[in-house]
């Protein structure tokens, strides 16, 4: 998959992934019979796999399903859940949901961007944490509430999330 199929007349060539990894994605286009009514769980797939969906990535799928490059940008873009840049190891997703906010979700957020130097929606440099605001987790009895990775952790204080994030390795 070298030369560009589709119409965003872009260059396909794939410099930071390796041919061993470009292999994993011919095996999920292939696993989905290279469809393009597959698009969405071969982006799944593939997120789950690599993390993200950065541009190489999303035109080599392209080329493999036979679309234009520019209608997988339009859904990777358009469904929040999958992401274009890495993530971190860990990612924390402070509620804002109405129960939460009135509860001190914002001081929890400008805690955290102070503590992590990040801002929201951004990646510690270690790559261990990714800050994200989201909405209602369905733990308002616990507000303020805060998910790192899977787990929830309620009435979080500031005085208490840094606390919280060091446990995680
Ligand atoms: S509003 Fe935060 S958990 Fe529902």
């Amino acid at each position: 998959m070298s030369e560009c199929k589709c119409t965003c007349n872009q260059d396909t060539e794939i410099e930071v992934f390796l041919p061993e990894q470009l292999a994993q994605i011919d095996a999920i286009v292939a696993k989905y019979g290279a469809k393009p009514n597959y698009l969405i769980p071969i982006l799944k797939e593939t997120q789950e796999t690599f993390g993200y969906l950065p541009a190489q990535l999303q035109r080599y799928i392209a080329v493999g399903i036979n679309v234009p490059a520019s209608h997988i940008f339009g859904v990777v873009t358009f469904y929040a859940f999958f992401n274009t840049v890495p993530r971190g190891k860990h990612l924390i997703k402070v509620c804002t949901g109405t129960a939460c906010y009135v509860k001190g979700a914002m001081e929890l957020i400008v805690k955290i961007e102070s503590e992590l130097g990040i801002k929201v929606g951004e990646t510690t440099e270690d790559k261990k944490f990714t800050l994200e605001a989201v909405r209602c987790i369905g733990a308002c009895g616990l507000a303020p509430a805060v998910l790192v990775g899977e787990d929830t952790h309620g009435m979080v204080t500031p005085g208490k999330i840094m606390d919280i994030l060091r446990r995680y390795e």
